[in-house]
């Protein structure tokens, strides 16, 4: 029996589906297309050489058997409309995974309209994570105030402040940091000092945070974190990098944590780049070796059960 012809419909009118038409029409096989489709009206009626974009509502009046999905951020949601308007299963191409990407607008404004950038890095996901904690803590109605242990600029500080105003949790947040950099190794875990994340420009910081419910604690956290006693706490953020100040504030943060709170670390589980503070990592699994926490591996998100 002869094989059949394939017929293929791309779904998505971008640079990729030009790319590909154009080498199909350069190498011969562009007898294949069977058509091109986007749900964007602004792009039907657009062409790539002979073919004309059109409507998904055209699609069953076409034959294929190879459905081409062409956008790689859109294609869940263009698999999900194919599936209300076209009961045929054809063999379905992808391509990539930005469909995966982290997307939502006040995440994203927020951070794009940050004038001071957050430092809360130390894995890609640490800043989208503690934006989670927030949305969770208002959802919840979780009540209580938050601490950021390690501040350098207050990047991470406002931008925490600023999503707190948007989500209306009613929190103040406690932000502790020498202000001067790195203090005395107190411990041979304390092992990462890079000058390029100490800053000592108090003043600004401090014009940085005003407009916002934030206090600047400064000082060495060993001796400082006493500020929070007495206060329940929704979310501490540790990003000391180092062991000393993560253990010493850690065993107060923690029981003044309200049921459901959240304690994050940003080095707990980081890329290699921050080899160095494993000191922070030690403190949190020394601390939480015999609490009742819930902590996704891979994530430096602690849940108190
Ligand atoms: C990586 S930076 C913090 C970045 C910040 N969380 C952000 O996301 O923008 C680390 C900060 O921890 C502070 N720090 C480290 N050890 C400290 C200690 N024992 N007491 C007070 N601050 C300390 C340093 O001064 C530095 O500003």
């Amino acid at each position: 029996m002869p094989k059949e012809k394939t017929s293929i419909l791309f779904w998505g009118y971008n640079e990729n589906a030009i790319t590909l038409i154009k080498r199909m029409l350069m190498n011969g096989t562009a007898e294949k297309i069977c058509g091109i489709i986007d749900s964007n009206k602004e792009l039907q009626g657009c062409k790539i050489e002979n073919f004309i974009v059109m409507n998904p509502k055209s699609i069953n009046e076409l034959q294929f058997d190879t459905l081409v999905i062409v956008s790689d951020n859109d294609k869940e949601e263009i698999l999900k409309i194919f599936s209300t308007i076209d009961n045929r299963k054809p063999k379905i191409i992808m391509a990539g995974i930005g469909h995966l990407d982290f997307k939502d607008h006040l995440y994203h404004d927020t951070l794009s309209s940050s004038v001071t950038s957050p430092r809360a890095f130390g894995y890609k996901n640490m800043l989208i994570h503690l934006y989670q904690s927030l949305d969770y803590i208002a959802k919840n109605g979780l009540k209580g105030d938050i601490a950021e242990f390690g501040v350098y600029k207050g990047g991470t500080t406002v931008f925490l402040a600023r999503i707190v105003e948007k989500l209306g949790i009613k929190a103040k947040i406690f932000a502790f940091d020498t202000f001067q950099g790195f203090p005395k190794r107190k411990s041979v875990f304390d092992m990462y000092d890079d000058p390029h994340d100490e800053f000592s420009d108090f003043d600004s910081v401090i014009s940085y945070c005003e407009p916002f419910n934030i206090e600047l604690v400064k000082g060495d956290i060993s001796e400082t974190y006493c500020r929070i006693e007495g206060i329940p706490l929704v979310l501490s953020f540790f990003d000391t990098d180092n062991y000393s100040p993560t253990r010493d504030a850690l065993d107060m943060c923690y029981r003044q944590t309200v049921k459901g709170g959240i304690i994050a670390f940003d080095h707990y589980c980081c890329d290699e780049r921050w080899l160095y503070t494993l000191g922070e990592r030690i403190a949190a699994s020394e601390f939480f070796r015999d609490k009742n926490v819930l902590n996704l591996y891979g994530t430096g998100v602690f849940l108190k059960i």
